[in-house]
């Protein structure tokens, strides 16, 4: 309500900002989240909440005419198409260099991405985040992240004869005869619900190529996991499709947090301003980066330091496919959940997941994307004339992840005599270098913040999601981020309250 006060405010409710809320409620705190996107718990007309990738409608974009598919062309076709301006639940945000691809609604990400679980290597962690204690994030935090997201990994015996991973099957066999280590990908998508959609016992998801979208089953995003088990407490309330502009110092104590009401073709229907003693950045990489760049810009927030903006990276990530011979087709009905990768890490700086093409039609086509170590930082800045906030990223700062991945799909197409696919990203175009799933830092851990997520220059404020995160974690990201975001929460808690 305009004009409440609230113990505490989470700006987004991804994965910080889950962590965020539960904790604090178990602790006994009032907790208010605010959500740009929409709920995404009523039907549409179809009967579904979320629509499939196969039939994109006003529900799968954010804010967009036109659909702005990652693989934009199919044997040499586009495949965009024009969908009325809605609230939808993925934002291809275009950030100059880069496409930025981010879930909108109650749940963040969870809602649209594939749900791969990955732990780093404990080997690789001191490259991810140089500043905190390994030995305590691989004992308790990345196995309470784990169990809160409920993680599981495909069933071995399973997998070996399912339709649905012929295609990972043929991934496996392509890696291991060049030599390179092969390993399952841990999921949070319901195995077991996966296993009923292929005996064809229940409504199909994975088996129906929903991802990017939404799933109507079997995934658990965090609205069946943390967010849940938040509401369940009784402390947390949610105001979807309200989005924070302002976050300035009240003059009796605490933060002045603006709001603006949306609706579903992006309009604002109303402002409000709510006091907050504790407000939780969790708006995601870019979200938060962009809040708090312009706020120390604009002289809301003047104490911010000078590290805001900076240590934004893509993950490294880069897409591409192959063409298979005749004799290694990759199946007609793929799951659209992934459930393994190539791990090139060490020798190459790659991380490859074999990736589904679920167009229902056999392809011959193998596909991945790969997770690289690619240095490139870029910062965000304000744009005083346009009063928007952009970022530098340049899209030739792709080559070393080409680079990187090269060293693994050059060696398979050498050693299968096959070639890379050039129909999927326009014509004649290999590699898929004008996005990211992943983004990364902004507000990095120990430079914009302590070593525990609290902003210098403004006590009461703290960032707690990816923003935090140096710009790569040499795999998939949620699982570190709230394994992070359960380390700092629980320090939080302890000092601060
Ligand atoms: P997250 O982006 O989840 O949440 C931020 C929330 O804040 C959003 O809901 C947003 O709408 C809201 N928000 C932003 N600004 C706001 C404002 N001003 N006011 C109010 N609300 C605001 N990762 C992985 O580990 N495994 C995987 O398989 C995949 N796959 C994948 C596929 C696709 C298509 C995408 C787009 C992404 C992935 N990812 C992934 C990445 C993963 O989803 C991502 O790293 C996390 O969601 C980031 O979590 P955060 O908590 O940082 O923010």
């Amino acid at each position: 309500e305009p004009g409440a006060h609230v113990p505490a405010l989470v700006i987004g409710t991804g994965y910080g900002g889950s962590v965020a809320a539960l904790r604090l409620a178990q602790a006994g705190v009032d907790v208010h989240m605010v959500e740009m996107g929409m709920a995404w718990d009523t039907p549409g007309s179809d009967g579904k909440i979320f629509a499939n990738t196969t039939s994109p409608d006003h529900r799968s974009y954010w804010l967009r005419t036109r659909t702005k598919q990652p693989l934009s062309n199919f044997l040499g076709f586009p495949i965009d198409k024009d969908v009325p301006r809605y609230t939808g639940i993925l934002d291809a945000e275009e950030m100059g260099g880069i496409i930025v691809y981010q879930g909108r609604g109650v749940g963040g990400g969870s809602l649209v991405n594939g749900g791969m679980a990955v732990t780093p290597k404990r080997e690789n962690f001191a490259a991810v985040l140089p500043s905190v204690d390994a030995d305590r994030m691989y004992s308790v935090y990345y196995p309470r992240a784990n169990a809160g997201l409920g993680v599981g990994t495909v069933d071995p015996t399973w997998f070996e004869t399912a339709a649905c991973y012929q295609y990972a099957r043929v991934g496996r066999k392509h890696a291991q005869r060049s030599g390179f280590p092969f390993v399952f990908v841990p999921d949070v998508y319901d195995w077991d619900y996966m296993e009923q959609e292929a005996a064809g016992t229940v409504p199909k998801s994975a088996l129906a190529g929903e991802i990017l979208y939404g799933n109507n089953y079997g995934k658990k995003s965090l609205q069946k996991t943390y967010l849940a088990s938040a509401k369940a407490t009784g402390r947390v309330s949610i105001s979807p499709l309200h989005k924070v502009t302002s976050v300035a110092p009240a003059s009796g104590g605490g933060y002045t947090v603006v709001i603006e009401q949306l609706n579903t073709t992006g309009g604002t229907t109303a402002t409000k301003t709510v006091t907050a003693d504790r407000v939780f950045f969790a708006a995601g990489s870019v979200g938060t980066s962009k809040l708090l760049v312009s706020l120390k810009a604009t002289g809301a927030l003047p104490g911010l330091n000078s590290e805001v903006g900076k240590g934004w990276g893509d993950n490294g990530n880069v897409m591409c496919g192959r063409a298979n011979h005749l004799w290694d087709p990759t199946g007609a009905v793929q799951s659209s959940i992934p459930c393994s990768g190539i791990d090139n890490w060490a020798a190459g700086g790659a991380f490859a997941e074999v990736a589904p093409l679920p167009t229902g039609i056999e392809t011959f086509a193998s596909f991945y994307l790969s997770i690289t170590k690619n240095p490139h930082r870029a910062q965000f800045s304000y744009n005083a004339g346009t009063g928007n906030v952009d970022l530098n990223w340049q899209t030739a700062w792709k080559q070393p992840s080409i680079d990187m991945a090269k060293t693994i799909f050059d060696k398979i197409n050498a050693k299968e005599g096959t070639i890379y696919r050039t129909d999927l990203f326009g014509t004649y175009k290999i590699w898929g270098d004008h996005l990211t799933y992943h983004p990364l830092g902004g507000a990095v851990l120990n430079k914009a913040t302590d070593n525990y997520g609290r902003l210098h220059g403004h006590p009461g404020l703290y960032v707690i999601d990816g923003a935090l995160v140096p710009g790569n974690t040499s795999v998939n990201p949620f699982v570190t981020i709230t394994a992070l975001a359960e380390r700092n929460i629980e320090a939080i808690i302890a000092a601060d309250l």
